[in-house]
Formats: C-alpha cells, structure tokens, sequence
C-alpha cells in the first residue's frame, strides 16, 4: 500500500499531499512520521456530516475536537499523530466505527 512513497526521497518535497482511505492514509502517516517529516504530510479527511458549517461535531477529530467541516477537510500530519486517525470514525448515530 505504500511501497512507491518507500522509493521516494521526501526531502525533495515541501508538502506531500495524502488522499484516499483513511487506512491508506493512517499508512502513509506512519512512513512519515518514521522519515521524520510528519508536519509536512496535508492529509483530507472524509468524515460522516451532518451540519457542515461546526455546530453538531459529528465530523470532530479526537481528542482535540477539530472539526473536519470547519477546521479542515485538511489536516498536517503531526497533528494527526495525536487523535483517532485511522483507528476509527463516527457514523450518523454518533457511534464509533473502524475506519
Ligand atoms: S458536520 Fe457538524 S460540526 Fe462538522
């Protein structure tokens, strides 16, 4: 799933902008934080959503509470680092969901 960032030199890039299955992407963040470059990883998140405009918190990250309709979709990966990335998701009820 990540074998053509491996063959990638990463200082060559400023940003590495990550799309896809948040599986996909929680690996990408793992090679990243291993090279050391995890702030420079840009990250969009897909979440479930309700409101779309930061009042219902369906789409938060946790535990920081940053919302993907309001503060995001786009996300630096050392920020990730610290919440739920790719562990697990909230569905329409609310409930936690394995991404
Ligand atoms: S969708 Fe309601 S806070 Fe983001």
């Amino acid at each position: 799933m990540t074998q053509l960032i491996s063959r990638v030199d990463l200082a060559d890039f400023a940003h590495i902008c990550v799309c896809g299955p948040e599986v996909m992407m929680k690996a990408v963040l793992a090679v990243l934080d291993r090279e050391g470059c995890a702030e420079r990883g840009q990250f969009s998140l897909h979440r479930y959503m309700k409101c779309g405009v930061g009042v219902c918190g369906s789409c938060c990250t946790d535990p920081h509470g940053l919302r993907v309709c309001r503060d995001g979709p786009v996300f630096s990966g050392d920020v990730l680092l610290e919440s739920e990335f790719g562990r697990y998701a909230r569905d329409a009820s609310g409930s936690r969901h394995r991404v």
